[in-house]
């Protein structure tokens, strides 16, 4: 019988990364789970709730302990940042030192990269990017101006010159409150609500009719899940490693100006703002409730999950106009007590 797979992730402690390491248990309880945390409380929350899992204690900048762990490791899912280079090149270097074979990365990047504001911010763009005909075109995007690029690079230099296979998962908009043991809450829109409460009133940027892609919780975890799947098959399954080894992961199209209506008229109900006006903000005025306004939802990223779906995937999650109620009510609860950085902000 050939041992248990075993998969190392970074991020538990987080949203994405806690939510999906819940889904994988689930589904395969066979898998041996290694998780990097920072500190001991992290540790023992982590270990509560699942007592059969290893967890490692360090950080995306702890290289040594990133190559030891890369090196004993099939897979690794790094879901801790989008933003962080010597991270992914540190596991990148140990997974190439596996034996017999390299084990496989699955990186997390995010369509923010995409962001378009070609026709200003608030219009919508016609530009939608498809993962598998625009492969070429989504991999050689300019680091300025578009976030996760620089990392997105790195991985796949790191993929040519240790000969690892790569894959990077790129979601957008990620909706629904999270169900993992510490981080339960995602960034656009808990940030949205947040910036909402600072204003006392609902707004949008300028026009609002600039374009996202969403995608459930649960979808966002189910599409991590099926590529270390794939990559647990021989020779990577039918997924696509290195430099097409590029995926979105999405479940349909929004208009920022419908979400700061939805979640106005939510803070409305739920008696924790005044009136249903939406006030239509300039850049700088939005930039004052968060640094990231512009980028967080001023612009369009829109983009089209081909290569998940010719796998089979597909998002099952409920819309995110049916989660909103329960993301505007987290964030009524905990008003002012969280933190609104982002990991591209650092
Ligand atoms: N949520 C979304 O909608 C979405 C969509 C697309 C892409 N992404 C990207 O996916 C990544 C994870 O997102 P998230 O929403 O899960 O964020 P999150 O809730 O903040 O989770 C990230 C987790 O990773 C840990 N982490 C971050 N940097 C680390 C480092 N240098 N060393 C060790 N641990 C580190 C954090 O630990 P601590 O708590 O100890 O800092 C945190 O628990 C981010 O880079 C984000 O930009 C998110």
């Amino acid at each position: 019988m050939s041992p248990a797979p075993r998969v190392f992730v970074t991020g538990v402690t987080g949203y994405l990364g806690g939510h999906t390491v819940m889904r994988i248990i689930e589904k395969h309880p066979e898998w041996i789970i290694v998780a990097l945390v920072r500190n001991v409380n992290q540790r023992n929350t982590i270990l509560a709730r699942w007592p059969k899992i290893e967890v490692v204690l360090g950080d995306l900048d702890s290289k040594e302990l990133l190559i030891e762990e890369g090196k004993k490791a099939d897979v690794v899912v790094q879901i801790a940042s989008s933003d962080h280079i010597p991270g992914v090149l540190a596991l990148i270097e140990g997974l190439s030192q596996k034996k017999p074979a390299p084990g496989r990365l699955i990186h997390v990047s995010g369509t923010g990269m995409l962001n378009d504001v070609s026709n200003g911010f608030g219009q919508p763009s016609e530009k939608v990017y498809h993962d598998i005909a625009d492969v070429v075109e989504i991999t050689s995007l300019p680091i300025e101006n578009h976030v996760h690029r620089d990392v997105d690079i790195a991985v796949l230099e790191g993929n040519k010159k240790y000969s690892v296979p790569t894959a990077i998962l790129s979601p957008p908009m990620i909706h629904g409150v999270g169900k993992g043991p510490i981080k339960t809450r995602s960034i656009q829109i808990p940030f949205l609500i947040d910036a909402i409460l600072k204003h006392g009133k609902g707004f949008q940027v300028l026009e609002g009719q600039n374009m996202w892609n969403s995608l459930h919780i649960d979808d966002a975890a189910s599409a991590f899940i099926l590529l270390v799947e794939e990559a647990l098959k021989p020779n990577g399954g039918n997924a696509q490693w290195g430099s097409d080894g590029y995926y979105f992961a999405e479940a349909g199209e929004f208009k920022w100006g419908d979400v700061s209506k939805a979640i106005t008229n939510s803070l409305l109900a739920q008696g924790a703002i005044k009136n249903e006006d939406v006030d239509k903000l300039t850049v700088e005025q939005a930039s004052a409730l968060h640094p990231w306004a512009p980028l967080l939802w001023g612009g369009n990223c829109r983009a089209r999950a081909d290569r998940l779906h010719a796998l089979g995937w597909k998002a099952a999650g409920p819309d995110m106009f049916e989660t909103l109620p329960s993301m505007v009510a987290e964030e009524v609860k905990n008003f002012g007590a969280q933190s609104n950085t982002t990991t591209f902000g650092k």
